[in-house]
């Protein structure tokens, strides 16, 4: 195995221990605000440190970009980008659907990525040109051919709301064009999700990249397209992402594009 993604699912194993520790009392945790519909308690702060703990031990050059302490700088091109907790507002009224996302990212090139979800006890992999996988088990998108009974996943827009006319135009339209839309409330489990073929694609806008990096590799590792809504590469950068097999990727876009501002075709 890819050295740095056994040194990451050890990481993301520790985080997951401290996130389940406290997921039957969370309301006697310290909760603040960080912007509007933006919270952070101790146990994200906790999972967080837990796992640059253990990248820190192993790679002390490498440098590391983390939801809640930031970016420190490292020597060489690698650097880590860590969500300790993926759906904290899930998490926080008890709602089961949460993950630890971890990836490593060399000279802007997705090297592996881990999605752990502690209640399910369920790992996702990846290391790039190796394929993903799910506890062991290799994963592939689904094969669906069109949006034709297809279930997509999504997130909503709640905190930036700028593009809420935008995103309710391409809601509109998926919703017209497939059996059903699912808004779950983690990106990286949404998007290794569509790595397992449990959905048959993903868009959100907005995402910061600790949201996104781990879940876009396992998706194209499992056979799958990401890319941000003008069909770029760019997804980390924007935050805005589409992804699916080939075809349904394509068919996404279709009906995404027609629904972009100006700011959003930048
Ligand atoms: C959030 C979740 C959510 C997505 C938001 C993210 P957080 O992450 O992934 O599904 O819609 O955009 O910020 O704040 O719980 O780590
Ligand atoms: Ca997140
Ligand atoms: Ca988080």
């Amino acid at each position: 195995m890819h050295p740095s993604l056994n040194i990451a699912i050890r990481a993301a194993r520790s985080a997951g221990k401290i996130i389940l520790r406290f997921s039957d009392r969370v309301d006697q945790l310290k909760v603040e605000t960080k912007s509007r519909n933006d919270f952070v308690s101790d146990v994200d702060r906790a999972a967080e440190a837990a796992i640059v703990q253990e990248l820190r031990g192993r790679f002390p050059n490498h440098a590391i970009l983390a939801e809640e302490s930031g970016e420190q700088a490292g020597k060489g091109d690698f650097q880590w980008i860590i969500d300790p907790l993926d759906g904290t507002t899930n998490y926080l009224h008890g709602f089961p659907q949460f993950a630890v996302s971890i990836a490593l990212l060399h000279k802007g090139q997705l090297e592996c990525g881990v999605v752990y979800d502690p209640l399910r006890e369920e790992l996702f992999t990846a290391a790039r040109g190796q394929g993903a996988q799910l506890n062991d088990r290799k994963i592939r998108v689904a094969n669906r051919q069109s949006l034709d009974g297809a279930l997509i996943g999504t997130g909503f827009p709640f905190r930036d709301q700028r593009h809420i006319d935008a995103y309710l135009g391409m809601f509109k339209a998926m919703t017209l064009a497939t059996a059903g839309v699912r808004r779950p409330g983690s990106a990286s489990l949404d998007l290794a999700y569509v790595a397992a073929g449990r959905t048959d694609g993903f868009w959100e806008l907005g995402l910061s990249s600790w949201d996104c990096a781990a879940g876009a590799l396992l998706i194209k590792e499992a056979g799958g397209t990401v890319t941000d809504l003008v069909g770029g590469e760019r997804f980390l950068d924007t935050g805005n992402l589409v992804a699916g097999n080939l075809r349904v990727h394509r068919a996404m876009l279709d009906l995404i594009q027609p629904c972009l501002n100006d700011q959003l075709k930048a």
